[in-house]
Protein backbone atom coordinates (compact mmCIF):
# COMPACT_ATOMS: atom_id res chain seq x y z
CA UNK A 1 0.00 0.00 0.00
CA UNK A 2 1.47 3.13 -0.63
CA UNK A 3 0.35 6.89 0.09
CA UNK A 4 -0.06 9.52 -3.12
CA UNK A 5 -0.37 12.96 -3.59
CA UNK A 6 -2.60 13.72 -6.73
CA UNK A 7 -2.85 17.03 -7.49
CA UNK A 8 -5.67 18.58 -8.95
CA UNK A 9 -8.27 15.47 -8.70
CA UNK A 10 -11.19 17.58 -8.52
CA UNK A 11 -11.71 16.80 -11.91
CA UNK A 12 -10.40 14.98 -14.88
CA UNK A 13 -7.61 12.57 -15.34
CA UNK A 14 -6.49 13.68 -11.24
CA UNK A 15 -9.84 12.87 -10.16
CA UNK A 16 -9.71 9.36 -11.96
CA UNK A 17 -6.22 8.53 -10.76
CA UNK A 18 -7.30 9.34 -7.08
CA UNK A 19 -10.74 7.09 -7.37
CA UNK A 20 -8.44 4.12 -9.29
CA UNK A 21 -5.87 4.68 -6.28
CA UNK A 22 -8.53 4.31 -3.69
CA UNK A 23 -10.03 1.12 -5.15
CA UNK A 24 -6.75 -0.30 -5.22
CA UNK A 25 -6.27 0.36 -1.29
CA UNK A 26 -4.20 3.21 -1.34
CA UNK A 27 -3.77 5.92 0.36
CA UNK A 28 -4.30 8.77 -1.61
CA UNK A 29 -4.10 12.56 -0.93
CA UNK A 30 -6.52 14.82 -2.81
CA UNK A 31 -5.90 18.30 -4.28
CA UNK A 32 -8.37 21.03 -4.40
CA UNK A 33 -8.04 24.68 -5.56
CA UNK A 34 -10.18 26.21 -2.62
CA UNK A 35 -13.08 24.72 -0.14
CA UNK A 36 -15.42 25.22 -2.98
CA UNK A 37 -13.87 22.46 -5.52
CA UNK A 38 -13.23 20.57 -2.68
CA UNK A 39 -16.90 19.81 -2.41
CA UNK A 40 -16.83 17.93 -5.77
CA UNK A 41 -14.24 15.90 -3.86
CA UNK A 42 -16.57 14.87 -1.07
CA UNK A 43 -17.33 11.18 -2.56
CA UNK A 44 -13.47 10.55 -2.19
CA UNK A 45 -12.84 12.04 1.33
CA UNK A 46 -15.99 9.92 2.18
CA UNK A 47 -13.90 6.45 1.03
CA UNK A 48 -10.65 7.72 3.25
CA UNK A 49 -8.85 10.37 0.99
CA UNK A 50 -6.77 13.29 3.14
CA UNK A 51 -6.99 16.69 1.47
CA UNK A 52 -4.76 19.37 0.92
CA UNK A 53 -6.30 22.58 -0.76
CA UNK A 54 -4.77 25.61 -2.29
CA UNK A 55 -4.81 27.71 -5.89
CA UNK A 56 -1.52 26.84 -7.54
CA UNK A 57 -1.12 30.11 -9.02
CA UNK A 58 -0.47 31.75 -5.26
CA UNK A 59 2.85 30.24 -4.05
CA UNK A 60 2.44 31.19 -0.63
CA UNK A 61 -0.61 28.81 -1.04
CA UNK A 62 1.84 26.11 -2.66
CA UNK A 63 4.87 26.28 0.56
CA UNK A 64 2.00 26.09 2.63
CA UNK A 65 0.78 22.82 1.59
CA UNK A 66 4.24 21.14 1.23
CA UNK A 67 4.47 22.10 4.73
CA UNK A 68 1.49 20.60 5.54
CA UNK A 69 2.48 17.48 3.73
CA UNK A 70 5.97 17.41 5.20
CA UNK A 71 4.46 17.46 8.97
CA UNK A 72 2.39 14.42 7.97
CA UNK A 73 2.50 10.82 7.02
CA UNK A 74 5.03 10.64 4.72
CA UNK A 75 4.56 10.45 0.92
CA UNK A 76 5.30 7.28 -1.38
CA UNK A 77 4.08 9.02 -4.66
CA UNK A 78 2.80 12.31 -6.06
CA UNK A 79 1.38 12.53 -9.47
CA UNK A 80 2.19 15.84 -10.44
CA UNK A 81 -1.39 16.11 -12.61
CA UNK A 82 -3.30 19.90 -12.17
CA UNK A 83 -2.73 21.60 -15.16
CA UNK A 84 -4.41 24.31 -17.58
CA UNK A 85 -4.73 24.50 -21.51
CA UNK A 86 -4.47 28.20 -21.74
CA UNK A 87 -3.98 31.67 -19.80
CA UNK A 88 -1.82 33.09 -17.70
CA UNK A 89 -1.59 30.38 -15.07
CA UNK A 90 -0.09 27.75 -17.67
CA UNK A 91 3.31 28.54 -16.94
CA UNK A 92 2.66 28.83 -12.93
CA UNK A 93 0.54 25.53 -12.72
CA UNK A 94 1.96 23.56 -15.01
CA UNK A 95 5.64 24.12 -14.56
CA UNK A 96 6.62 26.56 -11.57
CA UNK A 97 3.97 24.24 -9.36
CA UNK A 98 5.62 20.40 -10.35
CA UNK A 99 9.19 22.34 -10.22
CA UNK A 100 8.37 23.81 -6.32
CA UNK A 101 6.81 20.92 -4.86
CA UNK A 102 9.35 18.79 -5.93
CA UNK A 103 11.82 20.18 -4.31
CA UNK A 104 10.00 21.05 -1.26
CA UNK A 105 8.17 17.61 -0.21
CA UNK A 106 10.04 15.25 1.60
CA UNK A 107 11.16 11.91 0.38
CA UNK A 108 8.36 10.50 -1.81
CA UNK A 109 10.35 8.03 -4.05
CA UNK A 110 8.03 7.98 -7.33
CA UNK A 111 7.40 11.25 -9.34
CA UNK A 112 5.04 11.17 -12.04
CA UNK A 113 4.12 14.24 -14.21
CA UNK A 114 1.68 15.24 -17.03
CA UNK A 115 3.54 15.58 -19.99
CA UNK A 116 1.40 15.79 -23.79
CA UNK A 117 2.63 15.02 -27.14
CA UNK A 118 2.34 19.02 -27.56
CA UNK A 119 5.01 18.98 -25.84
CA UNK A 120 7.06 18.04 -29.05
CA UNK A 121 6.08 21.65 -30.47
CA UNK A 122 7.28 23.37 -27.04
CA UNK A 123 10.35 25.64 -28.07
CA UNK A 124 13.72 24.47 -26.05
CA UNK A 125 14.25 28.28 -24.62
CA UNK A 126 13.66 30.34 -21.66
CA UNK A 127 14.25 33.49 -23.03
CA UNK A 128 11.66 35.81 -22.41
CA UNK A 129 9.26 32.99 -20.74
CA UNK A 130 6.66 34.82 -17.99
CA UNK A 131 6.86 32.52 -14.71
CA UNK A 132 4.82 34.79 -12.83
CA UNK A 133 1.71 34.61 -15.40
CA UNK A 134 1.05 37.83 -15.80
CA UNK A 135 0.65 37.44 -19.61
CA UNK A 136 -1.09 34.07 -21.32
CA UNK A 137 2.03 31.12 -21.19
CA UNK A 138 2.40 28.26 -24.37
CA UNK A 139 0.93 25.20 -23.30
CA UNK A 140 3.77 23.52 -25.43
CA UNK A 141 6.34 24.91 -23.36
CA UNK A 142 5.24 23.99 -20.49
CA UNK A 143 4.99 20.56 -21.16
CA UNK A 144 8.39 20.72 -23.22
CA UNK A 145 9.73 22.02 -19.61
CA UNK A 146 8.02 20.07 -17.21
CA UNK A 147 8.78 16.69 -19.23
CA UNK A 148 12.46 17.96 -19.16
CA UNK A 149 12.03 18.03 -15.31
CA UNK A 150 11.30 14.76 -14.94
CA UNK A 151 14.10 13.37 -17.14
CA UNK A 152 16.18 15.71 -14.68
CA UNK A 153 15.14 14.64 -11.36
CA UNK A 154 15.69 11.56 -12.69
CA UNK A 155 19.41 12.02 -13.16
CA UNK A 156 20.03 13.99 -9.99
CA UNK A 157 17.87 11.90 -7.78
CA UNK A 158 19.36 7.87 -8.23
CA UNK A 159 17.22 7.20 -5.75
CA UNK A 160 14.13 8.30 -7.10
CA UNK A 161 11.93 7.08 -9.95
CA UNK A 162 10.92 9.91 -12.08
CA UNK A 163 8.88 9.79 -15.20
CA UNK A 164 6.80 12.21 -17.45
CA UNK A 165 3.06 10.57 -18.44
CA UNK A 166 1.46 11.55 -22.03
CA UNK A 167 -2.16 10.55 -21.23
CA UNK A 168 -3.78 10.99 -24.95
CA UNK A 169 -6.11 13.58 -26.11
CA UNK A 170 -8.81 12.42 -23.79
CA UNK A 171 -12.33 13.65 -22.97
CA UNK A 172 -11.87 15.81 -20.00
CA UNK A 173 -12.77 19.30 -19.32
CA UNK A 174 -9.24 19.39 -21.13
CA UNK A 175 -9.43 17.34 -23.72
CA UNK A 176 -13.17 18.38 -24.89
CA UNK A 177 -15.98 15.97 -25.25
CA UNK A 178 -14.56 14.90 -29.08
CA UNK A 179 -11.15 13.58 -27.95
CA UNK A 180 -9.93 10.34 -29.71
CA UNK A 181 -8.25 8.50 -26.94
CA UNK A 182 -9.69 6.19 -24.25
CA UNK A 183 -10.34 8.19 -21.20
CA UNK A 184 -10.21 5.05 -19.22
CA UNK A 185 -6.59 4.26 -20.50
CA UNK A 186 -6.39 8.09 -19.49
CA UNK A 187 -5.10 7.40 -15.80
CA UNK A 188 -3.59 4.31 -15.76
CA UNK A 189 0.16 4.61 -16.93
CA UNK A 190 0.33 7.63 -14.07
CA UNK A 191 -0.76 5.23 -11.62
CA UNK A 192 0.77 2.38 -12.31
CA UNK A 193 4.24 3.95 -12.92
CA UNK A 194 3.02 5.84 -9.02
CA UNK A 195 2.27 2.22 -7.04
CA UNK A 196 3.35 -1.25 -9.10
CA UNK A 197 6.23 -3.12 -8.48
CA UNK A 198 6.75 -5.06 -12.16
CA UNK A 199 10.05 -4.03 -12.87
CA UNK A 200 9.51 -1.77 -16.17
CA UNK A 201 7.17 0.25 -13.19
CA UNK A 202 10.38 0.85 -11.37
CA UNK A 203 12.42 2.22 -13.97
CA UNK A 204 12.80 5.69 -13.89
CA UNK A 205 13.42 8.89 -16.51
CA UNK A 206 10.93 7.89 -19.08
CA UNK A 207 8.10 9.16 -21.13
CA UNK A 208 5.20 7.41 -21.23
CA UNK A 209 2.43 6.58 -23.70
CA UNK A 210 -0.13 3.84 -22.32
CA UNK A 211 2.68 2.23 -20.65
CA UNK A 212 5.07 2.14 -23.49
CA UNK A 213 8.39 4.93 -23.35
CA UNK A 214 8.31 6.58 -25.66
CA UNK A 215 11.60 9.32 -26.91
CA UNK A 216 10.46 12.63 -26.10
CA UNK A 217 11.64 15.84 -27.75
CA UNK A 218 15.24 15.93 -27.92
CA UNK A 219 16.06 18.91 -25.55
CA UNK A 220 14.46 16.50 -22.59
CA UNK A 221 17.37 14.43 -22.55
CA UNK A 222 20.08 16.96 -23.11
CA UNK A 223 22.01 17.83 -19.93
CA UNK A 224 22.64 21.48 -20.37
CA UNK A 225 19.06 22.76 -21.08
CA UNK A 226 17.97 20.26 -18.46
CA UNK A 227 20.58 22.46 -15.99
CA UNK A 228 19.83 26.08 -17.02
CA UNK A 229 16.02 25.15 -16.89
CA UNK A 230 16.88 23.56 -13.06
CA UNK A 231 18.73 27.16 -12.42
CA UNK A 232 16.59 29.21 -14.15
CA UNK A 233 13.61 27.98 -11.52
CA UNK A 234 15.71 27.85 -8.58
CA UNK A 235 16.44 31.58 -9.01
CA UNK A 236 12.67 32.45 -9.93
CA UNK A 237 11.48 30.54 -6.87
CA UNK A 238 14.44 31.30 -4.71
CA UNK A 239 14.24 27.47 -3.71
CA UNK A 240 16.93 24.63 -5.45
CA UNK A 241 15.94 21.42 -6.24
N1 LIG B 1 -7.17 15.80 -21.39
C1 LIG B 1 -6.21 15.64 -22.28
O1 LIG B 1 -6.47 15.33 -23.47
C2 LIG B 1 -4.77 15.81 -21.89
C3 LIG B 1 -3.78 15.54 -22.86
C4 LIG B 1 -2.43 15.67 -22.51
C5 LIG B 1 -2.09 16.06 -21.23
N2 LIG B 1 -3.07 16.33 -20.31
C6 LIG B 1 -2.64 16.76 -18.97
O2 LIG B 1 -3.27 15.97 -17.98
C7 LIG B 1 -3.45 16.75 -16.77
C8 LIG B 1 -4.90 16.65 -16.33
O3 LIG B 1 -5.70 17.22 -17.36
P1 LIG B 1 -7.27 16.99 -17.46
O4 LIG B 1 -7.56 16.67 -18.86
O5 LIG B 1 -7.72 16.10 -16.38
O6 LIG B 1 -7.75 18.51 -17.20
P2 LIG B 1 -8.98 19.07 -16.38
O7 LIG B 1 -10.12 18.14 -16.48
O8 LIG B 1 -9.14 20.48 -16.81
O9 LIG B 1 -8.45 19.02 -14.86
C9 LIG B 1 -7.37 19.82 -14.48
C10 LIG B 1 -7.23 19.77 -12.97
O10 LIG B 1 -6.21 20.71 -12.59
C11 LIG B 1 -6.75 21.59 -11.60
N3 LIG B 1 -6.18 22.94 -11.64
C12 LIG B 1 -6.09 23.76 -12.71
N4 LIG B 1 -5.62 24.96 -12.34
C13 LIG B 1 -5.42 24.91 -10.99
C14 LIG B 1 -4.97 25.85 -10.03
N5 LIG B 1 -4.65 27.11 -10.34
N6 LIG B 1 -4.88 25.45 -8.74
C15 LIG B 1 -5.22 24.19 -8.40
N7 LIG B 1 -5.68 23.25 -9.26
C16 LIG B 1 -5.78 23.62 -10.55
C17 LIG B 1 -8.23 21.66 -11.94
O11 LIG B 1 -8.97 22.19 -10.86
P3 LIG B 1 -10.43 22.86 -11.17
O12 LIG B 1 -11.31 21.70 -11.54
O13 LIG B 1 -10.79 23.55 -9.91
O14 LIG B 1 -10.22 23.80 -12.32
C18 LIG B 1 -8.51 20.20 -12.26
O15 LIG B 1 -8.68 19.45 -11.08
C19 LIG B 1 -2.98 18.16 -17.11
O16 LIG B 1 -1.67 18.36 -16.64
C20 LIG B 1 -3.03 18.18 -18.63
O17 LIG B 1 -2.14 19.13 -19.17
C21 LIG B 1 -4.38 16.21 -20.61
Amino acid sequence: MSRVLVTGSADGLGRAAADALLSTGHEVVVHARDERRAAALDELLGRGADLVVGDFTDRAAVRRIAAELNAAQPLDAVIHNAGVWSGPAVMPVNIVVPYLLTALLRAPRRLVYLSSSSHFGGRPSLTGVDWRGRSAGSYSDSKLFVTTLAAAVARLRPDVLSNAVDPGWVPTRMGGPNAPDDLELGHRTQVWLATADDPEALTTGGYWYHRNRRRPHRAVHDEAFQDLLLRTLAEETDTAL
